[in-house]
């Protein structure tokens, strides 16, 4: 395993903010997970594992010892009864990963095309997009327990699987080094089109029964253009959270604001469009420093150039506050701020 002290992480977060960790350690290889978790290297110290770095928006140095994955494979394991179970290595990018599924016609990950961060991340906050989780076609994860060095298999209904959420962000939290994660993919490609805008784009161009390659194309061309390239505009993907309130309350905000944007979760509860409310209060293309709120997609916040976490932090209690004052919701963050 590579350790290097005084790191900067900014190559390492999507936001792209300049601090520093104590040490910084990068798991290339299997072994190099037995490695540390055998050697007890975290033991007594403070420490985070980082996945794609997509999700988290450091505020100060991090003193401590951070853990990144990198590189890997994908794997088919075995073909049985109309699944493909597919095991990749925790480093492998999410983006690589779900392009080599589709590639190979092992189906159930187009719609969650584009997403940044790494494989090893995914199981963490249960990605999702358009439609799918990552809860959807997770078989099962491999982890290290850092706190006991053993080695463990989690099965899919021991994940504690829910939007944004799993175990590993909950009772588990950073005990866990995910080193594999294997996938159940279907051998028949049943389109998952319950997401009404990928539906209308599809439908606008004529595409009744779409192929999996089309869908991952659809909607990477939508993300494209609702979402910054990472590449190019520091972000942490969406900042916050599609609330979900009780449905009594969606139908009370319903009636003063008809437009709200909203998806019924159960019987009981509807989650709320938070991009739709924090357009609504006027917050979309502002800027606070050098801090924005990106102007194609308002639950996103970027980074206008060299803006720190702090900066990030005051964005996010200004949107907070103004939303529970105008709206009375709350709104939660999806990125995690260290
Ligand atoms: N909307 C607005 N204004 C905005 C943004 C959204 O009015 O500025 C309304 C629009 O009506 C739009 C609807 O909200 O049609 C939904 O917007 P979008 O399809 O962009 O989805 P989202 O609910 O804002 C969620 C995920 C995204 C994921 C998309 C598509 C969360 C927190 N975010 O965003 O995930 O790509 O759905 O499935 O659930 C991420 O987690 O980082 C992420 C990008």
């Amino acid at each position: 395993m590579k350790i290097e002290k005084h790191c900067s992480l900014k190559p390492y977060n999507t936001f792209c903010i300049d601090v520093e960790a104590t040490e910084l350690v990068t798991l290339q290889s299997q072994e190099d997970y037995a490695q540390l978790v055998g050697s007890q290297y975290l033991k007594g110290k403070n420490y985070f594992v980082l996945g794609g770095g997509s999700n988290v928006v450091f505020t100060r140095d991090f003193d401590g010892v951070v853990v990144r994955s990198e590189g890997g494979s994908v794997r088919l394991l075995e073909h049985r009864d109309g699944h493909y179970f597919v095991e990749a290595d925790a480093g492998v990018l999410w983006d690589d990963f779900v392009r080599h599924c589709v590639a190979n016609e092992w189906f159930g990950v187009e719609n969650m095309v584009s997403i940044p961060g790494t494989v090893g991340a995914s199981p963490v906050q249960n990605v999702g997009a358009y439609g799918v989780e990552a809860k959807d076609v997770i078989e099962s994860v491999h982890l290290f327990d850092i706190e006991t060095g053993e080695k463990r298999t989690m099965r899919n209904a021991d994940c504690g699987f829910g939007y944004r959420w799993s175990v590993f962000k909950g009772a588990l939290k950073g005990r866990c080094l995910v080193d594999r994660v294997v996938f159940r993919l279907d051998e028949h490609y049943t389109p998952k089109l319950n997401y009404q805008a990928l539906r209308n784009v599809l439908n606008e161009r004529g595409m009744d029964n779409p192929t999996a390659q089309q869908v991952c194309d659809v909607v990477a061309e939508v993300r494209a253009s609702k979402l910054p390239d990472p590449k190019v505009i520091g972000s942490a993907g969406s900042f916050f959270k599609n609330p979900v309130v009780p449905a009594a309350e969606a139908e009370r905000l319903k009636a003063e604001y008809p437009e709200l944007v909203s998806f019924p979760v159960d019987q009981q509860h509807t989650k709320l469009s938070a991009g739709w409310m924090i357009e609504k209060a006027g917050w979309k293309g502002r800027d606070r420093g050098q801090v924005g709120v990106y102007e194609k997609q308002a639950l996103v916040l970027v980074n206008r150039g060299g803006c720190t976490g702090d900066e990030v932090r005051q964005m996010a209690d200004a949107i907070i506050a103004d939303i529970m004052a105008r709206f009375g919701v709350r709104l939660e963050l999806e990125a995690i701020m260290l």
